[in-house]
């Protein structure tokens, strides 16, 4: 059985779906590979490095041609084009976007596996890409913050003088969220943090931050560990709420998101304006409509004095974890996908759980 690996074409995307070692263990299974050469390079792995055994350099349209195509991003239409009747693509797909890829998909009879779909359940974890690239966000973001903020992040004390540790608030406790906090800890920072949903209230905690309570009228979990939109009313309570302790913030790290929604806001001008001159927002959430307003994606704006960072894609900044890791999910989900019955077969099991609810194309349909 042939994986294809095709460069990422998508701009500014270093990332890479299998690194040389995600590689190793897939000749080791059993399967072969061709990569589109210089696949690696932005994320630093040179072609050499894939050069093994069972390994073919190609073009991209070769890429494209093998049984199992496995993308970071979602391909283009002249891709899909390329690749064959009975094949199967994984990639995130980006359901939300209705642009005709899933028809075009079904109708060339590819079956397609969307990483985003992946459930977010105990037994899914190992396959989780969302998470897997979240976390990374998450640590990234924070150092973005230090290296943009004019100030220290811990205390220091020195013959010059000393300075005050920097009051960061990270709003969702998340994924990214709960490495935000983690990795500003690390950095010595005051952390408080704040989510709509109570139950993570012991998860903060536990890694040494203050959890911030808000009477907002309403409970905020939903299904699988996300939250649930607030209603109106609920959603202006804790935007006044919040609005007279951000003000108070040198630093937030927001990362609040319901899946399948527009980012709620949570930080309104009022608070940007009343945030001391210097101090600096990143808004994770920036590629989804922004915690934020003010904020703009894929821009570092300065607002009133306080800089507010609206990066889309941390993971491509820390490419060659981001690649480790995507990888390592892809290789799991193989795992599940693939059979070894004197020799490889694939076998897409529709009644699991994992396959049902990430499989968007199937023998000529969309499935959702
Ligand atoms: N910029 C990037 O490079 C990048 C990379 C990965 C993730 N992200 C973004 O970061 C965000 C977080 O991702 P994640 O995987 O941690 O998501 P997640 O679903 O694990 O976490 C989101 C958190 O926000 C909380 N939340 C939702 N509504 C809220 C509200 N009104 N008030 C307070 N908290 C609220 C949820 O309870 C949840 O804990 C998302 O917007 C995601 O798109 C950005």
């Amino acid at each position: 059985m042939i994986l294809g690996l095709p460069k990422e074409t998508r701009a500014n995307e270093a990332r890479v779906a299998l690194t040389p070692d995600a590689v190793k263990k897939l000749l080791k299974k059993g399967f072969q590979l061709w990569i589109e050469r210089s696949s690696g390079l932005p994320a630093g792995f040179p072609d050499s490095e894939y050069l093994l055994d069972g390994v073919q350099l190609t073009d991209a349209a070769q890429a494209f041609s093998a049984d199992i195509v496995v993308k970071v991003h979602r391909p283009t239409p002249e891709e899909v084009s390329g690749m064959k009747k009975g094949s199967l693509l994984i990639s995130f797909l980006s359901p939300e976007i209705a642009d005709g890829l899933f028809e075009k998909l079904a109708l060339g009879g590819i079956d397609a596996l969307a990483m985003e779909k992946i459930p977010r359940t105990s037994r899914a974890q190992s396959m989780d890409a969302l998470s897997s690239q979240a976390n990374i966000a998450g640590y990234r973001a924070v150092i973005e913050a230090a290296a943009q903020y004019g100030r220290f992040f811990p205390l220091m004390m020195t013959s010059a003088g000393s300075a005050k540790p920097v009051k960061l608030m990270v709003l969702g406790a998340g994924v990214a969220g709960l490495q935000a906090i983690a990795t500003a800890k690390r950095l010595g920072a005051v952390v408080e943090a704040y989510d709509i949903r109570s139950d993570v209230k012991e998860q903060i905690q536990s890694l040494g931050a203050k959890f911030v309570e808000l009477d907002v009228g309403e409970e905020g979990s939903g299904s699988g560990g996300y939250a649930q939109e607030l209603s109106e009313d609920a959603k202006k309570k804790q935007q006044q709420l919040l609005t007279e302790r951000l003000k108070k913030c040198d630093v937030i790290i927001s990362t609040a998101n319901i899946p399948g929604r527009k980012a709620p806001v949570l930080i309104l001008e009022e608070a940007v304006k009343g945030m001391r001159p210097g101090s600096l927002i990143v808004d994770m959430a920036a590629g989804n409509g922004g915690n934020c307003p003010l904020s703009e994606a894929d821009q570092v704006v300065n607002r009133y004095g306080v800089k507010i960072i609206g990066f889309t894609n941390y993971p491509s900044l820390m490419p060659a974890d981001a690649s480790g890791f995507y990888g390592q999910n892809l290789i799991h989900l193989l795992n599940l996908l693939v059979l070894n019955e004197e020799g490889l077969q694939l076998h897409l099991n529709l009644e699991d759980d994992i396959i049902a609810s990430a499989l968007m194309t199937h023998r000529g349909n969309v499935r959702f």
